[in-house]
């Protein structure tokens, strides 16, 4: 069994190698840089496991094949995919640039599509020559995507964006035997700790614990493996020991529009009346 974990080497992405790894999978250890993805695969070693780095970078169509294909030359097929490389460049959409918008579409959105792309086509190859597959792609979404989070809208887009995705990917691969499903973590990473240093002046102990990796990994090693093959399209919120899974869009309520345009406000007033609340951050529905 061998699994690619993109941004492997920090945060989340190192909590699912390390988990994976302990599962018995040869783990392809995927970061940017010399530095992270190499530890990582020297902390696998060290406790007895099978890795590798790659350094491809998930936003380049070609090295995103390269990635996968590194997984199946050194391991002979690939079975778990973990799309999870991430950054953030938070502005308010009238201050946001170019370059912004860009860089987080780019390494998000299309990033994901890039990876599993590759990986679904070796898939696709491997049921159609009759070998069976037993597979899985787990892709990334956050709480911003899902509900909304002032100055994210670059992020938002991209997460909302792979959630959206991660549906279709569920219907299209389980013919092949893959199943897809997308996670919105919440753990104390490089990423989070200094917005969350300035919301809350200190992190506890206590905190720390709540919010290390490892919670997220147990859940994504789970999804990954053998007891999970049945379970696809789902979006799971994991706040550390907390998790919830997150539904999508319902069309509720609907109405028919009255012949005379000019009740047609009040018709939509009394339809937005009648849905159920927008959720908070929390995902929960407080209207
Ligand atoms: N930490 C949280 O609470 C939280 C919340 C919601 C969503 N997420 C998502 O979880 C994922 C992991 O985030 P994290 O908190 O561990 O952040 P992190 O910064 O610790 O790790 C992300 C890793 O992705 C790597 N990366 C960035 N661009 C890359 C590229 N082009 N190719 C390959 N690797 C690349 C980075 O080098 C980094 O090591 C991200 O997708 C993030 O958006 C995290």
């Amino acid at each position: 069994m061998s699994a690619v974990v993109t941004g492997g080497g920090r945060g989340l992405g190192r909590a699912y190698s390390l988990a994976l790894a302990a599962a018995g999978h040869a783990v392809v250890v995927n970061d940017l840089g010399d530095g992270p993805a190499a530890a990582v695969v020297a902390e696998i070693e060290a406790a007895g496991g099978t890795a590798v780095a790659s350094t491809h970078d998930v936003t380049d169509f070609a090295a995103a094949a390269g990635l996968v294909g590194l997984a199946v030359e050194r391991f002979g097929a690939l079975d778990v995919v973990v799309a999870n490389a991430g950054i953030l460049r938070d502005r308010t959409l009238a201050s946001m640039g170019e370059a912004e918008w860009d860089d987080v579409i780019a390494v998000h959105l299309k990033g994901t599509f890039a990876v599993a792309h590759h990986a679904a086509a070796h898939w696709r190859a491997r049921a159609k020559a009759g070998g069976p597959v037993d597979a899985r792609l787990i892709t990334t979404t956050s709480a911003s995507g899902l509900y909304g989070n002032i100055g994210q809208s670059n992020y938002a887009a991209a997460k909302a964006g792979i959630a959206g995705f991660s549906l279709v990917a569920a219907q299209e691969l389980r013919p092949y035997g893959v199943s897809v499903n997308c996670v919105a973590p919440s753990a104390l990473t490089r990423l989070t700790e200094a917005p969350l240093l300035r919301h809350e002046g200190a992190i506890t102990d206590e905190r720390r614990h709540a919010l290390d990796p490892s919670w997220v990994a147990r859940v994504v090693a789970w999804l990954c493996g053998p007891d999970a093959a049945d379970v696809t399209g789902r979006v799971f919120d994991i706040r550390g020991p907390q998790v919830g899974i997150a539904s999508g869009w319902h069309l509720e309520p609907t109405f028919t529009q009255p012949d005379d345009p000019g009740e047609l406000g009040r018709a939509l007033r009394a339809a937005v009346a009648a849905a159920p609340p927008a959720a908070d951050m929390e995902g929960r529905r407080n209207g």
